[in-house]
């Protein structure tokens, strides 16, 4: 390794050393009927290899964290199954890739939760719809979850992190970004619990450190990546105080050997970053608008350690390569984001070899 870090040098996360420091950020593709993941897909994740590391589509670690259509599963045999041949299709190219685990809380309708209320921290509906198989509807008010749920819940995180390494997949990343589950407690307007799980923010950052450490206790911390968007308000989250939300969280994910933390950088208020970089002790990635000079300013500054890339890895399969020649980029079509077959998914050209 040089001195200086480089954008297309290598570089440690956790116990693997990656060839680059380019992520392929987490992006929902709909496209796993019946929660399952499938060949398709396999063939998609297997296509982007050469990243340093892929972080997979948002997954859903229970049945209740279910949402949108088509999101794929790690709570079932059969979706384990599913994910071995991804990471199969991935290591047999030579890459590395950790499963996103999503539960995605009140962001979901009772269809995609078979007839059931969707749960969250209280019962405190999002603003907002969701598109459903017969169009867009109102997200709904969710039924408050039992402080027994939550332990229950706390649990499968770990083991989905479990049936993650079964599968063969090298690792997880915890989804506390963007008002999912442990968004929704993270933030004062849809936490308004007076237990232990609710109130201050060492109270609200709770079930996001909880579920961190039982993923980590279950497969090791450097196997265990957590990815947070402070002050963001996607999703209505409404926090006035990121300071006194994320001090805690920053805290209660430190210096206890996780693979890396993913920053959405919103640039709030507060340098949550800088706070990280003093504290947390490992590999900092961060994520949103990138392109090459960016990311090469930001890595050379010691600002972060890895850059993620969303929109730009779905129509180049060869993000990698195409940064380092500077050939241009193909440009992604957002009619094919979510759902569908392969058009937009699997048939972006690679440069001609
Ligand atoms: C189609 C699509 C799906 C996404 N799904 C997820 C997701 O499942 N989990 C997540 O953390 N972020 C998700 N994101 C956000 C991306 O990870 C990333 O933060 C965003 O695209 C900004 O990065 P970019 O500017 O490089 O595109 C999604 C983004 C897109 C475009």
């Amino acid at each position: 390794m040089t001195d200086t870090p480089d954008l297309f040098g290598p570089v440690k996360l956790g116990a693997l050393t990656l060839p680059n420091r380019i992520v392929m950020a987490p992006m929902t593709r709909s496209r796993a009927p019946g929660n399952l993941p499938n060949a398709l897909m396999a063939e998609y994740y297997g296509q982007r290899a050469s990243a340093g590391l892929i972080v997979t589509e948002g997954t859903t670690p229970s049945a209740n964290g279910r949402g949108y259509i088509d999101i794929p599963g790690i709570y079932s045999e059969a979706q384990v199954e599913g994910w071995r041949a991804v990471a199969d299709a991935v290591h047999a190219k030579g890459g590395r890739i950790f499963a996103q685990l999503m539960h995605v809380g009140r962001i979901s309708l009772p269809e995609f939760q078979d007839g059931a209320e969707p749960v969250a921290p209280s019962a405190v509906a999002a603003a907002g719809q969701m598109y459903t198989p017969s169009g867009m509807k109102p997200l709904v008010t969710p039924r408050a979850l039992t402080e027994a749920e939550i332990e229950q819940l706390i649990e499968a995180y770990a083991q989905a992190a479990r049936n993650a390494v079964a599968a063969g997949l090298d690792g997880i990343e915890i989804h506390g970004a963007n008002g999912y589950l442990p968004g929704q407690f993270l933030a004062p307007n849809a936490n308004q619990r007076t237990d232990r799980w609710g109130g201050s923010g060492e109270n609200r950052a709770r079930f996001l450190v909880a579920i961190t450490d039982a993923a980590a206790k279950a497969i090791g911390a450097d196997r265990v990546g957590v990815r947070l968007s402070p002050g963001n308000p996607f999703n209505d989250i409404d926090d006035p105080d990121v300071e006194g939300t994320y001090t805690p969280v920053i805290q209660g994910i430190s210096g206890k050997g996780l693979a890396y933390v993913h920053f959405l950088d919103a640039k709030p208020a507060f340098d949550v970053i800088g706070l990280a970089r003093k504290h947390f002790g490992g590999p900092i990635i961060l994520n949103a608008g990138y392109d090459k000079a960016r990311a090469q300013a930001d890595i050379a500054s010691g600002r972060a350690d890895l850059i993620a890339f969303g929109s730009s890895y779905i129509s180049n399969p060869d993000l990698v390569e195409r940064l380092q020649q500077d050939a241009p980029l193909n440009a992604p079509d957002q009619t094919t984001f979510y759902g569908g077959d392969a058009k937009g998914y699997t048939d972006y050209p690679k440069l001609a070899a």
